[in-house]
C-alpha cells in the first residue's frame, strides 16, 4: 500500500508513507463531492513538506520576543482584525511562505509560551464568540487546542472539557497544565464522559458549546503506517455521521435555549459534514442554523474555501498559498422556544 517516501518535519526527520488504499479511496470520493478543488487539496495533503502550522501565542506567558522575531520573519496576524468578532487577547501569526517553529517541551511548573496548529481551527473557536462569565462546553476536547484557543478569547465562567479516551484525555489534561495559570484552572473542569451522555447529565447548563467531533482526519489517514489499521477504518467510516449525529443531540441537550453550538470536523466528506448538520436541521425542531457566510468572506486572503450549499456551513480547502484545511464548521442556534 505504501507507493511513496515524503519528509515529514525536517526537526523530527520522520519519513511519513502515504497510504494508497487511503488515497484511492478520497480520490474517488471527493472528485466526485468536490470536482476540481479536489486536485488542488490532494497536491497539498500528499505532501507534508508543504504542511505549515500557524503560532497562536500564549496570553498568560506572552512571548515578546517571539513576537518580534515573528515579524521579522514575514509572519503576520491571522485575520488582522477583520472578523466582526475577534478578540484582540488572541494573537495567532502564520507565514505565506514554509518556515518551520519547533514545538515546545512540556515542562511540569512552567507555562508554554505558544502552541503550534492548522491556523483553520480558529475558525469553529472563533464562530463560537466567546464572552467572559459565560458557560462553555468543549465535548470532544483532546489534545485540547480549541479549548486553549477559546481561553485566548474570553475568560469563561466556567469551562468544562470533555473526552471519552482515557489516553487523550491525560494529553488534554497536559495541554490544559501547559498553557493555563493555576488561578484559572479553578474555572475548569475535565470529564472523561461518552459525550453522548452529556446532554442529559447536564441538561440546558450552557451558553455555548464545541462539538469538534471524531471524524475522518484526511490528514492523519493519508499517512496511516499500518496498512491493514487504515482499510479497517475506511470501512468503518459510514459509521461515523451516526456517532456525530448523537454528539450534536447531547450537545443540544446541554445547552441553554438561546444558546450556540458549533460543530466542527477537520475532513472533507461530505457524509460528515453538511450531511450531519442536514439531518440535526432536519430533526431537531428547536435548533436554527446561523449564517457565517461573512466570515468566509473576511479571511479570504488566507484560506480557500469549497461550497458547501449551507449559509451555517463553511469548508477550508487546503490550495497552494494557502494550505489550511481540511475543516468543516457549522454554526446553529437553540431556539428560546420549542
Ligand atoms: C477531532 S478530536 C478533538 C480535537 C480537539 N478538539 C482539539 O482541538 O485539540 C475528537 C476527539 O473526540 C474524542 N471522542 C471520540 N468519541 C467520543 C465520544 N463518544 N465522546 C467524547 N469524545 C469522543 C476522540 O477521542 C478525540 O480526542
Amino acid at each position: 500500500f505504501v507507493i511513496s517516501k515524503l519528509t515529514a518535519k525536517p526537526e523530527r526527520k520522520l519519513a511519513k508513507q502515504l497510504c494508497k488504499v487511503v488515497l484511492d479511496h478520497f480520490d474517488t470520493q471527493y472528485s466526485r463531492e468536490l470536482g476540481d478543488a479536489w486536485s488542488a487539496a490532494r497536491d497539498i495533503l500528499i505532501s507534508p513538506s508543504c504542511w505549515q502550522h500557524a503560532v497562536l501565542l500564549n496570553r498568560f506567558n506572552y512571548p515578546f520576543e517571539l513576537e518580534k522575531d515573528l515579524h521579522f520573519k514575514g509572519y503576520h496576524t491571522l485575520f488582522q482584525g477583520s472578523l466582526p468578532y475577534y478578540p484582540k487577547s488572541m494573537k495567532c501569526y502564520l507565514s505565506r511562505i514554509p518556515h518551520r517553529i519547533p514545538s515546545e517541551r512540556h515542562q511540569i511548573g512552567n507555562l508554554k509560551k505558544y502552541y503550534l496548529l492548522n491556523a483553520a481551527s480558529l475558525l469553529p473557536v472563533l464562530a463560537l464568540e466567546l464572552r467572559d462569565g459565560e458557560k462553555v462546553l468543549d465535548l470532544c476536547a483532546a489534545p485540547g487546542g480549541k479549548s486553549i484557543a477559546l481561553l485566548q478569547c474570553a475568560c469563561p465562567g466556567y469551562l468544562h472539557c470533555n473526552e471519552y479516551d482515557s489516553l487523550r484525555l491525560r494529553w488534554l489534561r497536559q495541554t490544559l497544565e501547559s498553557f493555563i495559570p493555576e488561578p484559572l484552572e479553578n474555572v475548569i473542569k475535565v470529564s472523561e464522559l461518552d459525550g453522548r451522555e452529556m446532554g442529559d447529565a447536564q441538561p440546558e447548563k450552557f451558553d455555548k458549546v464545541l462539538v469538534d467531533a471524531p471524524c475522518s482526519n484526511d490528514r492523519s489517514w493519508l499517512f496511516s503506517s499500518d496498512s491493514q489499521k487504515a482499510a479497517c477504518r475506511i470501512s468503518q467510516r459510514r459509521k461515523l455521521p451516526v456517532l456525530q449525529i448523537e454528539l450534536l443531540r447531547s450537545a443540544i441537550k446541554a445547552l441553554r435555549p438561546g444558546g450556540l453550538l458549533v460543530y466542527s470536523t477537520c475532513t472533507l466528506s461530505k457524509a460528515e459534514n453538511q450531511d450531519v448538520i442536514s439531518e440535526i436541521l432536519n430533526s431537531c425542531s428547536n435548533i436554527m442554523p446561523v449564517n457565517i457566510e461573512e466570515m468566509a468572506r473576511t479571511c479570504s486572503q488566507d484560506f480557500a474555501f469549497a461550497p458547501t450549499g449551507q449559509e451555517c456551513g463553511l469548508l477550508v480547502i487546503p490550495e497552494k498559498g494557502k494550505v489550511w484545511g481540511p475543516m468543516y464548521v457549522a454554526k446553529l442556534k437553540k431556539s428560546w422556544t420549542v
